[in-house]
Formats: structure tokens, C-alpha cells, sequence
């Protein structure tokens, strides 16, 4: 495996050094900076704009969530599906109004649609007003870029293809006081072949083992109480880091930390995922008896053709070991329908996978054709009307599993985290079961933060409902 590239304490003290000075720049012009980013797709992006606002706050921007009142504006996008990308340019074309008004603003456009050439291109002739173009592997210089297009007035592009890199303490700036997303690796080396992710988030880098030990002793300080680690398949963790640590032992590590918190991961990879994950699971309370281990498509060949290097057995044997050491294990997956050359029959296949499984929840996806990757290139004869109908039998199926699946909630006691006040209902509060299902219940304001347990009263797909219990 090619050694991960690290970036060097100096080169980030560099970056640094240029946050001050363009503090010292607006300081000049006597105007405190707004900021507004904006983003797409999943948890490891979320995540990295948490680390771009801490460097534009590093950089002495102030967040806004108004676009016309920003001075630099951070679209970080996803490309995982073309309907991502058209609602990219729809938005970022949308901006070229306020931009008119607000000649000094600086557009950026980061994340993984920097890394698709074509979108590049399209950006370089038919957007102008999009001014700074990054991929993931340059957040860490992005200071530099920002001074760049703030001094010089021109267009910057660093969007050179890598195989990407590592950088420790970059300052973060998180969502929530209470959830902590924790990458513990970036990118990703398998290749599934509808998809884009490894040709725009390149190949798989472990962080060290004692970073992330570093990061989570201090989120739990700061009074975090859930923290999900993150990887695009978490199992291969530390494979290139020959430090004798794989990610069942780092889970261990984590939670045996002292403190009350729950830990929570994302993404497992089905060829990856060993007895050993579910043991460790199932040996500390503090991991949440919860996995998300997606497996696409339930026929054999079509399993083949996408190189997922599972068989739909061995992803029954899977979950049955799960279940057999941890019976009220929640489980949830991704699937995709219509994936080139896809058959009714192969189709049924997924159904009945489903069907046995029962999953607490679904993400159902119609395949999309991704530039570059090998299904893109395969035949794909069935007719999107197909595709349509098919993803909604899926859906339906999914849709009452999940229903049956709640209700057998009602009238047990659960451990909650008390999250946040419901936005639509503000007498009602929010919280997640270890198994991060969605409860309402009446209660105090003053109990987010806490975990309670919680009596299921009512159920409906999406969402229980709940009381405190005494
Ligand atoms: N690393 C994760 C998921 C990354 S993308 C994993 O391997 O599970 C999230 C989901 O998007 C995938 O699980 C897949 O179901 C879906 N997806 C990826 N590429 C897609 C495509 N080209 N068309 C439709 N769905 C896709
Ligand atoms: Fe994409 Fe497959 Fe990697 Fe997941 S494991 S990110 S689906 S290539
Ligand atoms: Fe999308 Fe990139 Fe995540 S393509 S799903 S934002 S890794």
C-alpha cells in the first residue's frame, strides 16, 4: 500500500500564519467578515465544513446563513448521484445575482464535485463568478487559496488529482454541542463500480490511533455525549498503518474511555465486517448496539458486477452472527434499484433480502451513472419506468417492515440522549434510542443533554413517541 501523506506541522503553521494575516486584512478595512457554507452529501462532509469554519473563524469570518450577506460563500458539494450535482449548479447559479450586487464576494466550491474533471471544466468556462475551486485533499491550505483569490482578484483551481493525505489539528467548528462527527479515515480503495467516491476522496488514509483517542478525550470533556466515527468503510481502518490496531481494537479503545457517552460508526463495508466488529460491540455498553452495513443489491451477480465481493449469503451470515450475540442489534442499509442491466427477477432478489432481514431502516437509491466509473460504460437497457416502479415496491415493502419494526417499540423502557426541543412542536423534546431512532416526548428543556430512560408510548415509521419513565 502507498504511504499516507501527512502534511507537516510547519505547513499547517504556515496556513496559520496567512489566517492572521487576512485578519489583519479586513482589520485594515475596519469590516468584521461573514461566512456562509453550505453542504451536501454525507456525515465526512458535514464534517469537513466543521473544519472549514474553524478556519475561516481562524481566519476571523463570522458565520452567517444568509448567502447576501456573505463575504465568502463555501458550497461543499457532493457527486454521488447526478441529482446532487444539478443541485449544485441550479444553487450556484442562483448566486450569481447577489454576486452582481456584491462584487467582492468570494464563491468557493469544495468537496467531492472538485474532483469530477468534467465539473471543472463546466465550472472554468460557464461560471466565473465561482471563484475558488478545491478538492477535499486541499482544505487544510485552504487559507492560502482564500488570500489568493481575496489579493490577486484571480480564479483559483487546486484541483490536481491526489491520492490525498492526512492533517492533524485543523481548528473545527462543530454543528452541535452535544454530536461530534470523528473521522478516523478518509477515502477509499474499493471501487464499487457505480461508484464515485474513490476517484474524488482517494485512496484510504487511517489517522493515527492516538489523534483519534487525543480527539475524543477532549470532545467527552467538552461535554459531547455522542460521537460517531467516521469512514467510508470504517473496517479497514488502520490496514495502512502496520500499528497492530484494527478497528475493532480502536472501538475498544474508545470506549473505554472514562465518561458518559455513546459511540456510533459509519460506514461498515459487508466484505470487511468481522466477528470480531460485532464481539467488541457487544462486549461495551458504550458502543451503540447499532450498524450501518449496506448491501445494494440482493442477486448474486448483480453483488459481482458491482465488485461489492459478497455473496447474499454471506451477507445473511453476517447479520445473523450479529444478531446472535446482540438480538436487539438495529440494523439499517443502502440498496441500490436499477443498476445497469438489473432484471425483475434479479430485483426480486433484493425484496427478498429485505424481507428477510427486516431492517429498522432503508436508504433506497435509483442508480445513477457516475462519470469515470466502470458502470457507466455497462449496457443499461431497462427502461427507467422500470427502474421507477421497482424502487417503489422497495420502498412500500421497506416503508411497512419499518412501521412493524417501531411499533414492536411500544411499551418498552429505552436509554435515551435527550437531543434538542422538536422544531415543529416546541412542548415536546427530541431524543435517540442507542439504536439512533427518533423519539418525541413531553419534558423539560433542561433535560437535552441527559440521558433518560424513555417508555415508547406510540410508533409511526419515521419516529416513536415516549414519555420519561419515572
Ligand atoms: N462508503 C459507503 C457509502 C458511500 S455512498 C458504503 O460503501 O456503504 C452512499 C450510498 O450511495 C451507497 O451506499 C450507495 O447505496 C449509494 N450510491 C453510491 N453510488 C451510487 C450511484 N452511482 N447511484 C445510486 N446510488 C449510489
Ligand atoms: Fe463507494 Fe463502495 Fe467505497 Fe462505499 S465502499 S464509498 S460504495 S466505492
Ligand atoms: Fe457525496 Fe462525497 Fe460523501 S460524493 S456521499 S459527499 S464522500
Amino acid at each position: 500500500m502507498a504511504h499516507t501523506v501527512t502534511i507537516s506541522q510547519e505547513a499547517l503553521r504556515a496556513q496559520r500564519e496567512i489566517c492572521q494575516q487576512i485578519q489583519s486584512y479586513w482589520q485594515s478595512r475596519r469590516q468584521e467578515p461573514l461566512a456562509w457554507v453550505d453542504t451536501y452529501g454525507c456525515q465526512q462532509n458535514e464534517n469537513d465544513s466543521e473544519r472549514i469554519r474553524g478556519l475561516l473563524a481562524q481566519c476571523g469570518y463570522g458565520m452567517t446563513d444568509r448567502s447576501e450577506d456573505a463575504d465568502v460563500i463555501v458550497i461543499n458539494t457532493c457527486a454521488v448521484r447526478e441529482h446532487a450535482n444539478q443541485r449544485v449548479f441550479g444553487n450556484i447559479g442562483a448566486l450569481v445575482h447577489g454576486y452582481r450586487r456584491h462584487p467582492g464576494q468570494i464563491i468557493c466550491l469544495c468537496g467531492c464535485m472538485a474532483g469530477q474533471p468534467e465539473v471543472v471544466e463546466r465550472l472554468k468556462k460557464s461560471f466565473p463568478h465561482v471563484r475558488v475551486v478545491f478538492t477535499s485533499h486541499e482544505i487544510w491550505r485552504f487559507p492560502e487559496l482564500l488570500r489568493q483569490a481575496l489579493l490577486t482578484g484571480k480564479r483559483v483551481f487546486a484541483t490536481e488529482p491526489s491520492d490525498g493525505n492526512v492533517a492533524e489539528g485543523l481548528p473545527v467548528v462543530r454543528g452541535s454541542g452535544l454530536k461530534a462527527w470523528l473521522s478516523v479515515m478518509y477515502g477509499c480503495n474499493n471501487f464499487c463500480s457505480y461508484c464515485i467516491v474513490p476517484y474524488v476522496r482517494g485512496r484510504e488514509r487511517s489517522r493515527r490511533p492516538e489523534a483519534i483517542l487525543d480527539e475524543a478525550r477532549e470532545l467527552i470533556a467538552q461535554g459531547y455525549r455522542d460521537i460517531t466515527l467516521l469512514g467510508q468503510n470504517v473496517n479497514s481502518y488502520g490496514k495502512d498503518l502496520d500499528c497492530g490496531v484494527d478497528f475493532a481494537d480502536l472501538l475498544a479503545q474508545l470506549a473505554s474511555l472514562e465518561g458518559e457517552f455513546i459511540l456510533r460508526f459509519m460506514t461498515s463495508h459487508p466484505k470487511d465486517a468481522s466477528k470480531k466488529l460485532f464481539d467488541t460491540m457487544a462486549a461495551y455498553p458504550k458502543i451503540a448496539r447499532v450498524i450501518h452495513l449496506p448491501f445494494q443489491a440482493g442477486n448474486d451477480r448483480v453483488l459481482r458486477v458491482m465488485n461489492r465481493r459478497y455473496t447474499a449469503a454471506q451477507y445473511l451470515q453476517l447479520v445473523d452472527y450479529a444478531r446472535s450475540v446482540m438480538p436487539d442489534i438495529v440494523l439499517t442499509s443502502d440498496v441500490i434499484v436499477g443498476f445497469p442491466g438489473e432484471t425483475d427477477d434479479e430485483f426480486e432478489d433484493t425484496l427478498r433480502l429485505i424481507e428477510r432481514v427486516r431492517f429498522d431502516a432503508l436508504f433506497t437509491f435509483i442508480y445513477s451513472p457516475r462519470a469515470g466509473t466502470p458502470a457507466a460504460n455497462m449496457p443499461d437497457p431497462v427502461p427507467r419506468e422500470q427502474k421507477q416502479r421497482n424502487f417503489d415496491r422497495l420502498v412500500a415493502a421497506q416503508n411497512r417492515i419499518s412501521d412493524e419494526r417501531h411499533a414492536a417499540y411500544v411499551g418498552q423502557t429505552l436509554r435515551c440522549l435527550i437531543d434538542g426541543v422538536d422544531e415543529q412542536d416546541p412542548s415536546l423534546l427530541t431524543a435517540r434510542t442507542d439504536g439512533n431512532r427518533l423519539v418525541r416526548l413531553p419534558g423539560d428543556a433542561a433535560l437535552v443533554g441527559s440521558f433518560r430512560p424513555v417508555t415508547i408510548t406510540a410508533s409511526g415509521t419515521w419516529s416513536l413517541s415516549g414519555r420519561l419513565a419515572d
